[in-house]
């Protein structure tokens, strides 16, 4: 996919090609959800449910997603093949479109995936791309790998590409938010997650601390076990804000040399950010 343009990212989702056992999956991975959700989601989450009329006994199909979700914020959820290089992904939530995995993950791997599969991109995600403020927060952030486009320095753009990625993990994969006296999920890595939601909010062994961008930016973290440190935000305002504070601070030099760690950043992802600059300088 490292040569992906925009025009050749997206397929087709060849729905006939979904098994019994794609469904049941999809049935099993739903119905255990939904307590969680209702107790764990915030509430934008579950009215981004109701509004998608997602069908707990299907595999969605995205042209019925996108019906109901694109009048509400103009976002789409668009089919890929598989992995889509860093830019091109963020450059595709600026425009409004959100890549999508749409295989689903097998029977005997429900409670983890280290990949997304179409659970985790259309009922953890896409039901947050109702909500017009996180919707702006997110074209906010597909601005912010615009304007790291423009930086020319490899080293520099290996920080700010792991900036970017810490910040994102740490919102929309795994943020929590404060609902009146109560924390809720809104990070899809959460809300597509059995164990880790209720972990998340329950387990003595989380932290949970206010969200900083001067933390954020500088926190490793590994995929491949239950976060042991969640952000909180106040609300979605509140996230725009602090992607606006990170395209400042991008622009200041503060994200040069962050912290090393994890993530590591691919050849594939570091030059999709270089190819796309490498445009925008013409
Ligand atoms: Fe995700």
């Amino acid at each position: 996919m490292a040569t992906a343009a925009a025009g050749t990212l997206f397929i087709e989702q060849a729905y006939d090609r979904y098994t019994p056992a794609d469904h049941e999956a999809w049935r099993r991975l739903y119905k255990r959800m939904q307590p969680r959700w209702e107790r764990y989601a915030n509430p934008k989450f579950q009215e981004g449910l109701a509004t998608l009329r997602l069908d707990p006994e299907q595999v969605p199909r995205l042209s019925d997603v996108n019906r109901f979700l694109s009048p509400r914020t103009g976002f789409c959820a668009r089919a890929v093949a598989g992995y889509v290089p860093a830019y091109v992904f963020f450059d595709s939530l600026r425009r409004r479109e959100f890549p999508t995995t749409i295989t689903v993950r097998p029977m005997d791997k429900l409670d983890y995936l280290p990949e997304p599969d179409i659970f985790h991109d259309v009922a953890g995600h896409v039901p947050m791309h109702t909500d017009p403020a996180f919707a702006e927060a997110l074209v906010q952030f597909g601005r912010c790998a615009q304007t790291a486009a423009g930086v020319a320095d490899a080293d520099k753009l290996s920080s700010i590409i792991r900036a970017l990625a810490r910040f994102f993990w740490f919102t929309v994969e795994f943020g929590l938010m404060r609902c009146g006296g109560e924390l809720k999920a809104y990070g899809s890595g959460l809300l597509s997650s059995y164990g880790e939601l209720e972990h998340a909010l329950e387990s003595a062994e989380v932290q949970r601390s206010e969200i900083s961008l001067e933390w954020v930016i500088h926190q490793s973290f590994a995929i491949d076990h239950y976060q042991p440190l969640l952000f909180i935000v106040e609300d979605f305002d509140h996230l725009y804000s602090l992607v606006r504070q990170l395209e400042q601070w991008m622009k200041d030099g503060r994200l040069d040399h962050v912290a090393p760690g994890e993530p590591a950043i691919s050849t594939e992802d570091l030059h999709s950010f270089l190819l796309a600059g490498a445009g925008q300088r013409g």
